[in-house]
């Protein structure tokens, strides 16, 4: 069985496709025959953010050649006599994106049906415009090629992504055994859109217990990076930054709600500080390079103290036996260093994505839509007109 994977909820386009050739609801496996991402980063940089119809745009001109690659990858391409074709089902489908639908013609009508059993695809949260492509996408091929649909929700996919293995790309069970996993466990979700904490009572059953009230935590870090003069992502240049930095007596920064007693979060108060900070010390022109090292540095650690504070106190609340961290901050080492050190204090084991699936990618989308599928036995799947996106699609 062969399934595609679909990713476009915010400004990375993904495909991948996996194979399983069991329907072992006790040991859910699969291999990977093509994963592929690109990135629109450098297309979003100039306006220090993603701009949604932007990123519809990309994700509609790039649909097409990267499914085109996908199934040569997956060796599942075979070309056939051109022949002209029209499907107005599909050009319905495909109204508010007629340039993917002129491509996907294009392709249909030179390729012989691939063997595809089923489409996972990421149907929210993210940004609508963004959100769509995908899902129409989907739609489009379901009705070409009469093939069911499972939406996934994307925050389910970053929780599941500690499920991949690191050589997953080479090896033929790209899964962990998820039997060595004991419940509950507690995942905290940070990246450009989210920042929650999530009881995870199983696979596929989650609970949020608290989350930001204002801004999420890579927001936080692209807006203060900007105000720093780097440039979006701000992210990965914050701490890079930070690692020439360190504690000094003027660079001072809160801890919003760290006292809070609850798991809710607040990043814009610690946002408007940096500003002021920022802003003081360019009239003092002082915001040399290591001032910039040691604001980064006290920015990052003020992150940190509230993560670990709110966090450490739901394992121990919870019980949790088990620590996931995902989303694109996941990949922050300074964050999961300190997490790592916090967790030696409780009996729980720190599950990080690799590297790799730190970002938005199709992977961990067919993750959590295989694991949904075979292990929690859902087996739901729908009909492309049942499908639609949603852009604050809850866990
Ligand atoms: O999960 P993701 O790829 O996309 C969303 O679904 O939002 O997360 C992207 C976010 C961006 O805000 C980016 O700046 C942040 O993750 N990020 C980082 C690091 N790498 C990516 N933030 C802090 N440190 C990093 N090393
Ligand atoms: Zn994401």
């Amino acid at each position: 069985m062969n399934i595609l994977a679909i990713e476009t909820s915010c400004d990375e386009t993904a495909l991948s496709i996996i194979q399983t050739n069991e329907t072992n609801t006790e040991n859910p496996n699969f291999s990977i025959l093509s994963d592929l991402v690109i990135s629109q980063i450098e297309v979003h940089a100039e306006y220090g953010g993603v701009f949604p119809a932007l990123a519809k745009r990309e994700h509609a001109k790039n649909l097409v050649p990267l499914f085109e690659q996908s199934l040569k990858n997956a060796g599942l391409y075979t070309k056939k006599q051109t022949e002209s074709t029209e499907h107005p089902v599909v050009k319905e489908i495909l109204d508010r994106e007629p340039e993917l639908y002129n491509d996907l013609m294009i392709l249909i009508s030179q390729i012989t049906q691939p063997n595809i059993d089923m489409i996972m695809v990421t149907h929210g949260p993210g940004l609508a415009p963004a959100l769509w492509v995908g899902v129409n996408f989907a739609r489009a091929l379901s009705e070409l090629w009469n093939i069911p649909i499972v939406p996934v929700n994307h925050m389910e996919g970053h929780v599941t992504s500690i499920l991949l293995k690191e050589k997953y790309l080479n090896e033929q069970n790209a899964l962990l055994d998820i039997k060595t996993f004991h419940f509950p466990m507690l995942s905290l979700l940070i990246s450009g859109g989210h920042t929650q904490l999530v009881l995870v009572k199983n696979w596929g059953d989650y609970e949020i217990i608290g989350e930001t009230i204002d801004d999420a935590v890579g927001e936080a870090f692209d807006k203060v990076a900007r105000m720093l003069g780097m440039e979006y992502p701000g992210g990965p240049k914050i701490s890079l930054a930070a690692e020439k930095g360190q504690e000094n007596q003027v660079i001072n920064l809160p801890r919003p709600m760290i006292s809070s007693g609850d798991y809710r979060f607040s990043l814009s108060g610690l946002k408007t500080a940096a500003r002021y900070l920022i802003d003081d010390l360019k009239k003092e022109d002082s915001l040399d390079e290591q001032t910039i090292a040691d604001t980064a540095y006290e920015f990052q650690n003020a992150v940190t103290e509230v993560l670990i504070k709110k966090t450490s106190k739901a394992i121990e609340e919870y019980g949790a036996k088990g620590l996931i961290i995902a989303g694109g901050v996941s990949a922050n080492t300074f964050i999961t260093k300190s997490f790592r050190e916090k967790m030696n204090e409780y009996n729980a084991a720190l599950y990080l994505p690799e590297k790799k699936l730190c970002g938005d990618n199709a992977l961990m989308i067919a993750t959590a839509g295989y694991i949904n599928y075979w292990h929690n036995n859902k087996k739901a799947t729908i009909s492309q007109n049942e499908l639609v996106a949603v852009s604050n699609l809850k866990l």
